[in-house]
């Protein structure tokens, strides 16, 4: 059978008759809205190249977890900017930290009703900027997880519902979990950035947490542009070590990561729509050159229609009212 017996046009005619064949539904509850904590402030300061995001001191984190509640949306994703940087990464893993107050600050109030999550890596914490300790100009590998389990220990004793390596550094998942078990948090689930690649459109991120490198580059532990089956070898390992989700990051120079994660995993697939992807969708709109809200929906539902169950972005608060509004 073909034309013009057939004719798909016929479904597409009116805007319920779209709607009622729509597959991909976006919900808030599936969105998970990042938040910048920064310990050396007392007002929102914008962020430059994120238009309409800001860095919070903590006396606001209440506040922006109420709003992201009443948005519908049901997890934080925490990024501390610390007030001092070391070469050990001394303050992610303080019990004053900038994240554990934030964390503590965030239970407090919403117990139960928001997922908090950390992100548990170093480069924000670090003088020299990399995601993990640094030896003769090399990040090295096992030293740096006993850190990154000091990490996800503390944090999980602030409170903090899941926690997220995303330093890739082998062997990472499994350090955590070890830590986690046998500071009694067996509870505490990981969501692992398993695949996650060496990306210009991690910029503006940088920016807004200061955690530019240094020197080098992060090319040496962050996958290369180009690889795809080691995505998969990441995620296998990843689930091995004990991740209980895994991430593809960034999103959409790699809807064929997230296609292949949920192809070969029945575990939950977070996608990462990161930084850059926000800001390119934001400078344009600016400009007039693109309906924001139209991009933002299309992007969201492309990146759930690969196979994404959950989406870190930065979109997450605003879009409750037209998420799926033709
Ligand atoms: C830190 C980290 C980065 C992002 C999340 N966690 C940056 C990096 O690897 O440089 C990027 C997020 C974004 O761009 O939105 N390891």
């Amino acid at each position: 059978m073909s034309f013009p017996t057939v004719r798909l046009r016929r479904l597409r005619r009116t805007a319920a008759m779209r709607d009622m064949l729509n597959q991909i539904d976006l919900q808030p509850s599936n969105l998970i809205y990042p938040i910048f904590v920064d310990e050396g402030i007392t007002k929102p300061v914008a962020i430059e190249s994120m238009p309409g995001y800001s860095r919070l001191p903590i006396s606001q984190i209440a506040n922006e977890g109420k709003q992201a509640l009443t948005q519908g949306v049901k997890s934080v994703l925490l990024f501390g900017i610390p007030a001092k940087k070391d070469e050990v990464g001394t303050s992610a893993f303080a019990k004053n930290g900038v994240i554990q107050k934030t964390i503590d600050e965030l239970k407090k109030n919403y117990g139960e009703d928001l997922v908090v999550i950390g992100d548990v890596c170093l480069c924000e914490y670090m003088s020299h900027g990399h995601c993990g300790l640094v030896k003769d100009g090399e990040v090295v590998n096992d030293q740096t997880l006993e850190v990154l389990g000091k990490v996800a220990v503390s944090q999980a004793e602030a409170g903090a519902d899941v926690v997220a390596p995303s330093a890739m550094m082998d062997g990472q998942v499994g350090a955590i979990r070890e830590a986690l078990d046998d500071a009694g948090f067996e509870q505490v689930p990981i969501m692992a950035y398993s695949a996650k690649y060496a990306s210009a459109f991690y910029g503006p991120f940088r920016e807004a947490a200061e955690s530019t490198p240094k020197f080098g580059t992060r090319k040496s532990y962050q996958m290369s542009q180009g690889s795809q089956e080691e995505a998969l070898r990441e995620m296998e390992l990843d689930l091995a070590e004990g991740a209980d989700m895994v991430m593809v990051k960034p999103a959409l120079a790699y809807l064929d990561i997230i296609g292949l994660a949920k192809a070969n995993f029945n575990v939950p697939i977070v996608a990462y729509n990161v930084s850059g992807e926000y800001s390119m969708v934001k400078a344009a709109a600016q400009n007039g050159w693109i309906d924001e809200k139209t991009a933002i929906r299309e992007i969201l539902t492309g990146i759930k229609r690969a196979g994404a169950d959950l989406i870190i972005t930065y979109f997450a608060k605003d879009v409750k009212s037209w998420l799926n509004q033709p």
